[in-house]
């Protein structure tokens, strides 16, 4: 695993952006695995800004999603289908037919999450997914004490996680669906390169349980210390307590 410290969001988002656009003028079509929350936002801030200056073309990009809400419409703006169209896709001037992600508005649900999973297989796998990090450990919607062998499934979220997230349904936890579809930690290992962005200090006994802890399930991010080719990226409050 390798960390780099930067010394706030911005610079993490330059750095992260930078990486995809050197793979995508590697290889233009390109899956890259998409993160929401509010911490991967300077990164699809930054790529953006490099598409629209002709640094890098995102036309043949692939979109990927990590994660998603049972039972919130599609078009919900807090579905985080309608979030990446918002956040990633549009800015980037990529269509939905180049989009793919879990449906969880499937009746079921269980058979909506196999087949993304296989989906994601059939379309050659991830080249690079983004990962944001809960305050408990937490990537994709895989909280602690998941397998770290675990595949596309649906989840019970935690009152931790539910409390982080009312501030995207008008602060009221109510609004806050229970369950999540979320890609494994196994499919999640399965990607080319993982990229961990984490900053604030309100992440950094996260970081430290995933960079210096042992590898547990009670710590879902540190299974990033099994894939060989990982990037931590922190600012210096995340890095905190390294
Ligand atoms: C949600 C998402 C995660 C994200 C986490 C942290 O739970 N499912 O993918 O990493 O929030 O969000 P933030 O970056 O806003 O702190």
């Amino acid at each position: 695993m390798e960390v780099v410290i930067v010394p706030d969001a911005a610079a993490g988002g330059e750095l992260i952006a930078e990486a995809m656009a050197q793979l995508l003028r590697r290889k233009p079509d390109a899956l890259l695995g998409v993160a929401t929350g509010s911490t991967p936002l300077p990164v699809y801030q930054a790529l953006t800004a490099k598409v629209r200056s002709g640094a890098v073309d995102a036309s043949r990009a692939r979109i990927a999603q990590l994660d998603e809400y049972v039972g919130l419409p599609a078009d919900h703006p807090e579905s985080y289908r309608s979030v990446l169209r918002r956040e990633v896709l549009e800015p980037l001037g990529i269509g939905m037919d180049a989009f793919m992600g879990p449906d969880g508005t499937a009746q079921d649900v269980q058979a909506a999450c196999e087949a993304y999973d296989r989906a994601l297989t059939e379309a050659g796998g991830v080249d690079l997914q983004l990962l944001g990090i809960g305050t408990d450990g937490h990537i994709g919607f895989n909280e602690p004490c998941s397998s770290l062998a675990s595949r596309t499934r649906i989840k019970t979220l935690t009152e931790q996680t539910r409390i982080d997230n009312a501030r995207f349904f008008d602060g009221d936890i109510e609004q806050v669906p229970h369950h999540v579809i979320t890609q494994g930690i196994g499919t999640i290992l399965e990607a080319r390169h993982l990229v961990l962005l984490a900053t604030g200090e309100g992440k950094a006994d996260a970081v430290a349980a995933t960079v210096e802890g042992p590898v547990a399930a009670v710590c879902p991010a540190s299974a990033l210390q099994l894939h060989p080719h990982a990037t931590v990226v922190v600012d210096e409050a995340a890095a905190s307590k390294l």
